[in-house]
């Protein structure tokens, strides 16, 4: 497993990291049992995975942290988790404020406290609201030393071109040590301008949903990728067919999925990767995959030929 620097947080990650959320939420969705989840974290954490991402709003996700990692010593992996605050403002979502959904993830996750504390999701209308009134709140839990570093994450729904990203990181780059947001084989677009901003103020990044549904789902990727034809994202006659990117596949490229976080890892400053699988076999390929470097040039190239502009909302 490589591990690279967070950013100027300096704390040392695993290349892939866990992520509890998405559509599997630690395998809730896919009817993982406690021992299952047990037996994963232990994989986990055996091939090298000392990054884990949750959320106070990813169901049951920071308890099985808790349980997952009970006993393991508390400094060999890095935990981030999230409060939303623009769920709070609406009165929805987490239902807490951010000092008490922070001190419910530390007694859910049994630890004193996270390495990495975001604001999940922070749209551009609201940006103000949290850096005004919500980030002094984090900074005095900081001092009480229950959260290490301060980030955010990208609303990849509302946002898929970063607005509220652009305005954090051009207005108050001091203030956010770590990013949480989407770059990959569908998602170019961070290359453009937040990615050589976070590495300009050497800000670090967590990729998140490189996979997700739209390579994972061969009806929603073919949907994408009809649209993008239709509206001139790519070439007309780019990416057709039932297998649009088996051409992927070659050389010691297993599948779709594994040139996926390999072409999401290779690009500058990636801290780390996300997978969240909920499966020990995928997560095994993904270590692998990962482990066989960036991918293949020619490959690579063609992606950023073919979909270099793309971004999208899933
Ligand atoms: N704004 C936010 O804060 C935000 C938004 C989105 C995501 N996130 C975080 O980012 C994490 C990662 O995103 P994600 O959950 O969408 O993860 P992902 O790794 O991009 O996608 C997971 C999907 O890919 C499949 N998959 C993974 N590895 C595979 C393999 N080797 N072969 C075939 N299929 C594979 C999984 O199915 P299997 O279970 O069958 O492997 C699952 O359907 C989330 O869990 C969450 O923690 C944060």
């Amino acid at each position: 497993m490589e591990y690279r620097t967070l950013g100027r947080t300096g704390l040392k990650v695993s290349l892939l990291g866990y992520g509890t959320g998405g559509a599997r939420k630690f395998g809730a969705a896919t009817g993982l049992t406690a021992s299952d989840r047990l037996a994963f974290v232990r994989r986990a954490l055996d091939l090298g995975v000392n990054f884990f991402d949750t959320a106070g709003g990813y169901g049951d996700s920071e308890e099985y942290l808790g349980e997952t990692l009970a006993g393991v010593q508390r400094d060999s992996y890095v935990l981030e988790t999230k409060w939303n605050g623009g769920g709070w403002l609406e009165g929805g979502e987490t239902g807490v404020t951010l000092t008490d959904s922070v001190e419910r993830s530390l007694t859910r996750m049994r630890t004193d406290h996270v390495d990495v504390f975001m604001f999940h999701m922070i749209d551009e209308d609201l940006y103000e609201t949290h850096r005004d009134r919500f980030y002094p709140e984090a900074a005095r839990l900081k001092e009480q030393g229950k959260i290490g570093h301060i980030g955010f994450t990208q609303t990849i729904r509302r946002e898929p071109k970063f607005e509220g990203v652009i305005k954090a990181l051009t207005g108050d780059p001091e203030l956010w040590d770590v990013v949480m947001l989407k770059y990959g084989i569908m998602n170019q677009w961070a290359a453009k301008e937040v990615l050589p901003l976070a590495e300009k103020h050497d800000i670090g990044i967590v990729n998140m949903a490189v996979v997700r549904t739209t390579l994972s789902d061969p009806v929603a990727m073919r949907a994408r990728l009809d649209q993008w034809r239709a509206d001139g994202t790519i070439a007309s006659d780019a990416l057709m067919g039932d297998e649009p990117f088996d051409w992927l596949v070659e050389g010691d490229v297993g599948s779709v999925a594994e040139a996926a976080y390999r072409f999401a890892a290779q690009q500058e400053p990636m801290s780390t990767v996300l997978t969240g699988t909920s499966n020990i076999a995928h997560l095994e390929a993904n270590v692998a995959a990962l482990e066989r470097g960036p991918l293949p040039d020619p490959q690579a190239r063609k992606l950023v030929e073919l979909l270099g502009g793309s971004w999208s909302p899933d």
